[in-house]
């Protein structure tokens, strides 16, 4: 019985470091630079927004994202160096107003809401939508 006993408490105890080991990794993981986004937004929804940004534009993450300075291999996603990280900005208001004032979407700020016009709509997998003149 007192084994028993013994061998329940180190599993508990043990337990407790695993878990304290995890928890300031998924701290680091949060977002430190998002001005337009909801700060508190999971990084499923952040990925699957970025992912869609590279389709409608026919991009890679680069084109709005600066390289790192430590390490220039790595993408700095935080960093606002390159221009087009905020026009994407100006962007993304002027997409959820036009939703919202034009086609009466609800909350169209939502990571997830399904909106009558997003990027691809005008950009239709180029940087530049072009003009027809
Ligand atoms: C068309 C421009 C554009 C492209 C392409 C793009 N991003 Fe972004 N990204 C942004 C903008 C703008 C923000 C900041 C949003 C805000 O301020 O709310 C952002 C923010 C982020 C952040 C959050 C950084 C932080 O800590 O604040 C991550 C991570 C990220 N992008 C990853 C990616 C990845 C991965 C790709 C490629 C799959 C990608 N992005 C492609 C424009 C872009
Ligand atoms: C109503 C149409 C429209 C919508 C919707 C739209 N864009 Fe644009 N976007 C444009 C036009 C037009 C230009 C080119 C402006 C210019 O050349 O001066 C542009 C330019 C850009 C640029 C600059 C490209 C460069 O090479 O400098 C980025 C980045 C961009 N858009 C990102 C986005 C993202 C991200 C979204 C969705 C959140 C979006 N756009 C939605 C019309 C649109």
């Amino acid at each position: 019985m007192r084994y028993k006993t013994i061998l329940t408490l180190s599993f508990l105890i043990a337990n407790v470091f695993i878990m304290s080991a995890f928890m300031p990794q998924q701290e680091a993981r949060k977002f430190t630079n998002l001005k337009v986004l909801p700060k508190d937004i999971s990084g499923d929804d952040l990925n699957k927004i970025m992912d869609g940004y590279k389709t409608a534009l026919g991009v890679k993450c680069n084109f709005c994202h600066a390289a790192g300075k430590a390490d220039p291999k790595r993408l700095d996603f935080a960093s606002d160096e390159k221009p087009e990280k905020n026009i994407a900005r100006g962007m993304m208001k002027m997409t959820s107003k036009i939703n919202k004032k034009y086609f009466h979407v609800k909350g169209a700020e939502a990571p997830n809401a399904v909106l009558a016009v997003n990027c691809i709509s005008c950009h239709n997998g180029k940087a530049h939508p072009e003009t027809a003149q």
